[in-house]
């Protein structure tokens, strides 16, 4: 697969050939610029490929036609870094996707408060999101997007703001939902420790130079294994 925003004359990223699994928890590594935000917004269906495909559950998802491919979005959800917040409350926001689907009845908040007592988030739920700090409102973009049920979802550097408490609140929730079967893929330029991923994927400048499975030894020890690791 390969990619290049419009505006720019070079690939952001070259050949990259990988698959996101539910049920596996995938770290997405590299340097700033290495084109894991990038990534993350193909394989979350928020960006078109130039060229190549981004296959979902064995279709090729840009050649659906519209119904299939709301279908299929529906399994999948993209948490951007710096999340946006509707206007409200921090329920309101929680609940926003949940409504957007025709799915805002009393159910839904109650589906809504589980996710949010444990990112300690249901004591704010009426708080104005203006007045969260910038750890609490990623949090909130996280359930927001963890209420959905996704099969998959992308997050990128998720705990970019987090202080240590709300960063292990949240590397638990991760580890549930991949227990649960959804595969997980987090993006950040820094390891993940306390987190038991599966594999962790390498990109350098828009190419995918390393893939690591757990059985490799992957805390600390990252530079020094052979490119193109392989399932233990
Ligand atoms: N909106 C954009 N328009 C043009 N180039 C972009 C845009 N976003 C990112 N890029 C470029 O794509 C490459 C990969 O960026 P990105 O995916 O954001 O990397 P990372 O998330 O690893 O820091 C970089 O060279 C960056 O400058
Ligand atoms: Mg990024």
């Amino acid at each position: 697969m390969w990619f290049r925003y419009p505006s720019t004359a070079r690939f952001s990223l070259t050949g990259i050939s990988t698959s996101f699994r539910s049920g596996e928890l995938t770290l997405v590594r590299g340097p700033n610029g290495a084109g894991k935000t990038t990534l993350l917004k193909v394989a979350g269906l928020v960006y078109r490929p130039s060229a190549g495909r981004v296959v979902v559950d064995g279709e090729d998802f840009w050649s659906l036609d519209e119904g299939r491919r709301l279908a299929r979005r529906r399994e999948v959800v993209y948490v951007h870094e710096r999340p946006v917040l509707i206007r409200g409350r921090v329920l309101d926001n929680v609940v926003y996707g949940l409504r957007l689907r025709g799915n805002g009845g009393s159910g839904a908040v109650e589906l809504c408060r589980e996710v949010m007592e444990e990112l300690q988030l249901w004591e704010l739920r009426d708080v104005d999101v203006r007045k969260l700090s910038a750890g609490q409102a990623q949090l909130v973009a996280v359930a927001r997007a963890l209420v959905l049920e996704p099969k998959l979802i992308y997050l990128d550097e998720p705990l970019a703001h987090l202080d240590e408490e709300r960063r292990l609140l949240l590397l638990k929730t991760l580890e549930r939902i991949r227990r649960r079967g959804a595969g997980v893929v987090v993006a950040s330029h820094q390891d993940l420790e306390g987190l038991g991923v599966d594999r962790v994927v390498v990109l350098s400048d828009g190419r995918l130079v390393r893939e690591l499975y757990s059985g490799d030894q992957l805390h600390g020890s990252l530079n020094q294994l052979p490119t193109g690791g392989s399932r233990p």
